[in-house]
């Protein structure tokens, strides 16, 4: 680190440096004035020093010092001293620099919030001055963290002869269910290039260019609209193999996501089991379950569906479901927070909340008076394994799998509202077996759960023709503590299968052309069987850093509204250049 600038960092000076003559450099962090002595917090990319100057010792020296102010660069030479009263938090903590002279580097203007890791800044203003925002020693920690985890990626991947390839940015829309950026282009008016959503189509391809190892650290865009977990542009570690199989393809990832684990947080997470998304979805309502809490969620149209309630007879009838939800010792919950509760579920689309609180001597709830003089209460306590002082909440809808995913969504509410979540444990899973389709009920037709090229389970194949939201893919995603993080699957290799799925997908011959024939042109040149996966890089890291939303992890993300507010980007342009991209603005946009 030693530069003509400064001899240490000022993460660096132990005891075992006292009586050294040093020069650091950074940011005074802050300064405290004690009347005959002021002591400077110095912080660079590595910690923070502190200086001291007492004013007998050097009266031009102190009377410099005092002019000094927050977040001026400086550079000051010292010795090396034991501090009186050490500081046991602070790696330095037990040394201070005495100072001999001081050379302001540059000044500063007085930051519009605290630049520590508590901070006053909101979001905005810390986008802003995202600058000042990254000096913070926690935004510091999460891009070194960052940093490690490409490393990681690229020894993990070298290792097991992977060759990392780039793929163009400026290419034709693939899709991954979101709008596409597009970028229009001068030397052809009236064509446009897309950024890519993935690469999913180019690794493809290096796949039957017999690349047959391939993975990259990529930008990502995708148009779509906001959530804490999202960025318009986000960094994937894809990944994709050749003459693979699932489980080969699971056994190498595996690998991976333990490599990751042990090298960037020093944990083991062991063995990572696999659900199918059946059982997820039976079992907890949702395909990316936090399970970190059990809590499972129980069928039990059966009882209900048979009891003096209509409400549950006529959603039986229907062909749908009732879902219970056993919640332990919350029998003396509030009628406020099952207000909210209710709120919350029919905020998610359900109709309305049930419950029954197994009080003593005699249970209470929404639906306990039809009930009474029947068995039925004693059947969901048998089933649902409910004991005196828990509580029963039920969903109902007359599409099944809604009520599950109602009841879904309610069981992380209560884990969260309960504080049932160890913030401290990680669980892992990958999710298999999802249906290659999902209904899009808007546009009444079926559409790929993960994308067009994912490769149905062989003895699936004849169910595409005769009852295809039947068939299974050969899909994985892996969850960590509820979040999605990756997503893959084994490709269609065979060029007559592909055509077929496209054509499931209600794709007319000519819209298959001009979206994919480069595609399907290339998939005639015998490609080989593939497969692969894409880990979403700022979602996993928002999740080891312990951050709530992925921004914090990303140097210069966008805010909620998809704008850069330090460059205050997307901007208008000039008249000379939309001219030259052949591009006229509709009056009122301007
Ligand atoms: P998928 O679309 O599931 O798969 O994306 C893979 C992972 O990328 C992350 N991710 C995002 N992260 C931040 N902001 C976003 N807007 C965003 N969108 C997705 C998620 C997700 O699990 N080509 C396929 C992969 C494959 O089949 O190999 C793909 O992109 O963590």
């Amino acid at each position: 680190m030693q530069t003509a600038y400064r001899t240490h960092t000022c993460g660096q000076l132990r005891l075992n440096d006292i009586g050294k003559k040093v020069t650091l450099c950074g940011w005074i962090r802050r300064i405290r004035n004690l009347g005959p002595v002021i002591f400077i917090d110095l912080r660079d990319r590595y910690g923070i020093t502190q200086l001291k100057i007492e004013e007998k010792n050097n009266k031009a020296l102190f009377e410099q010092v005092r002019k000094l102010q927050r977040e001026w660069v400086i550079k000051v030479e010292g010795t090396v001293v034991e501090r009186e009263s050490k500081n046991p938090n602070l790696p330095t903590g037990a040394i201070e620099v005495v100072l001999d002279s001081v050379e302001v580097l540059n000044v500063s203007e007085l930051p519009p919030f605290l630049i520590e890791d508590e901070t006053d800044g909101g979001q905005d203003l810390r986008m802003e001055y995202r600058y000042l925002d990254l000096r913070r020693p926690k935004m510091q920690r999460n891009l070194a963290l960052r940093a490690k985890f490409y490393q990681v990626t690229r020894q993990y991947f070298e290792s097991h002869g992977f060759l990392e390839v780039e793929t163009p940015f400026l290419i034709r829309s693939t899709p991954e269910g979101a709008r596409d950026f597009i970028v229009p282009s001068r030397l052809h008016p009236g064509q446009f290039f897309a950024l890519p959503q993935s690469p999913q189509i180019l690794k493809q391809i290096l796949m039957i260019a017999g690349i047959d190892r391939y993975f990259q650290i990529v930008r990502c865009f995708r148009d779509e609209d906001f959530r804490g977990d999202r960025q318009p542009e986000f960094t994937q570690v894809d990944v994709e193999m050749a003459f693979v199989t699932k489980e080969d393809v699971l056994t190498l990832l595996d690998g991976y996501v333990r490599k990751v684990f042990q090298a960037l947080l020093g944990v083991e997470i062991g063995e990572i089991p696999r659900y199918s998304y059946s059982f997820l979805m039976k079992r907890y309502g949702s395909d990316k379950p936090d399970l970190r809490f059990d809590l499972p969620i129980t069928e039990v149209t059966a009882i209900l569906g048979e009891s003096p309630l209509n409400i549950f007879k006529k959603v039986a009838a229907a062909g749908g479901a009732v879902t219970a939800l056993r919640v332990p010792s919350a029998s003396n919950l509030s009628r406020k927070v099952l207000e909210q509760w209710t709120k919350f579920v029919q905020h998610h689309g359900a109709k309305g909340l049930a419950y029954i609180k197994l009080t003593s001597p005699e249970p209470t709830g929404t639906i306990v008076k039809p009930l009474k003089n029947t068995s039925v209460i004693e059947q969901l306590q048998t089933i649902t394994q409910a004991q005196e002082g828990d509580l029963l909440l039920f969903i109902a809808d007359e599409h099944a799998e809604k009520a599950f995913r109602f009841m879904g969504a309610l069981r992380q509410e209560v884990a969260k509202t309960m504080q049932w979540i160890d913030d401290k444990q990680w669980k892992v899973f990958w999710v298999v077996d999802f249906p290659l389709f999902e209904w899009n009920e808007e546009e009444s037709r079926l559409q790929s759960c993960h994308h067009p090229f994912t490769m149905p389970y062989e003895e699936d194949i004849p169910l595409l023709d005769s009852n295809p939201l039947k068939v299974r893919a050969q899909s994985y995603d892996l969850i960590i503590n509820g979040h999605e993080i990756g997503g893959g699957s084994i490709r269609i290799h065979d060029l007559r299968l592909q055509q077929k799925i496209f054509q499931c997908l209600g794709m007319e011959q000519e819209a298959i052309q001009q979206q994919f024939g480069f595609f399907i042109k290339a998939l005639a040149y015998g490609a080989p069987p593939h497969g692969g996966c894409a880990f979403g890089l700022d979602r996993w890291l928002m999740l080891l850093c312990n951050e709530p939303s992925i921004r914090e992890v990303i140097a210069f993300p966008k805010n909620s509204h998809g704008r850069d507010p330090m460059m205050d980007a997307p901007s208008f342009v000039s008249k000379e250049q939309l001219q030259e991209l052949h591009i006229q603005l509709q009056e009122d946009v301007s």
